[in-house]
């Protein structure tokens, strides 16, 4: 049976973090409808248990398959971390995911120290760990915890004194131990890109992989042969289980367009 290939790309993350990969998505692929989902009113999910990750982010895989998605793209490093695998056993939809760049990293770094942001919980991972012995033998990798961090970024809080504060206590460890390159392994962070980079300066190169996630989408949907065909611009549809105003003002400051956003239904 064909499919329709312009039924939506499922986008998901524990709230509004992952719209920095839906803005990456929609430059390299702007014919293709995206469904983006906010799971705010759960957020943070990076203290939560692996058993609650894997419960929830089934449910909303479950929900953009009823919405007809036909791809799903992991854009939480926290949900990768934990329950990539078993969702990828428990559907048939093709699944994209996010992961902190420790392979570019490394390929870049020239003082062999850098460092890695994310979530306690993406920290903590068994995958991390297998990414670290995979791609960076002889590289020292610096984990940086940042408990509280995506949750400025879901209050819409991006450049108050806390939050330089919150990053100076972060990071000037790392860069006191040599780092020149580093990860944002939280789609949360990209907002706070340009106070990262002067806090670190000019010589600490940052990746942000939404550009490589967005190709990689690319190409799995060229692959399958499920690249859109309209020949107009794609719609945008959000929706979140945050309350309805406050996901619309937040949404809408970080994309820098006026969003309507619908409730995830529960
Ligand atoms: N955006 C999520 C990630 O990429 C993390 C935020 C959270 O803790 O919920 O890991």
């Amino acid at each position: 049976m064909d499919v329709d290939v312009t039924r939506p790309i499922g986008i998901l993350d524990s709230g509004v973090g992952g719209l920095s990969l839906l803005r990456a998505i929609q430059a390299e692929l702007p014919r293709e409808n995206l469904l983006y989902v906010a799971d705010s009113g759960y957020a943070p999910y990076g203290d939560k248990t692996p058993a609650w990750i894997s419960a929830r982010s089934a449910q909303v895989v479950s929900y953009l398959v009823e919405q007809q998605c036909k791809a799903v793209v992991i854009a939480c490093n926290t949900i990768t971390a934990v329950a990539v695998s078993e969702l990828r056993d428990s559907f048939t939809i093709p699944i994209i995911a996010i992961e902190p760049a420790i392979k570019p990293a490394v390929a870049m770094t020239q003082s062999g120290v850098i460092a890695v942001m994310a979530t306690t919980r993406t920290l903590h991972s068994e995958s991390l760990q297998l990414l670290r012995k995979r791609y960076a033998a002889g590289v020292e990798v610096l984990f940086v915890p940042c408990p509280g961090l995506a949750d400025k970024v879901e209050s819409g809080d991006l450049h108050s004194s806390d939050v330089e504060q919150l990053l100076r206590n972060l990071l000037m460890p790392a860069l006191c131990k040599g780092m020149d390159t580093l990860v944002l392994g939280c789609t949360h962070y990209p907002f706070l890109l340009d106070s990262i980079q002067r806090l670190v300066g000019p010589a600490v190169q940052i990746i942000d992989p939404s550009a490589a996630v967005a190709a990689e989408v690319g190409r799995r949907l060229r692959a399958l042969d499920l690249l859109s065909s309209q020949q107009t611009q794609g719609a945008l549809a959000f929706c979140s289980s945050a309350t309805p105003d406050n996901a619309r003002n937040i949404m809408s400051t970080l994309l820098g367009q006026s969003l309507s956003v619908a409730a995830l239904p529960d």
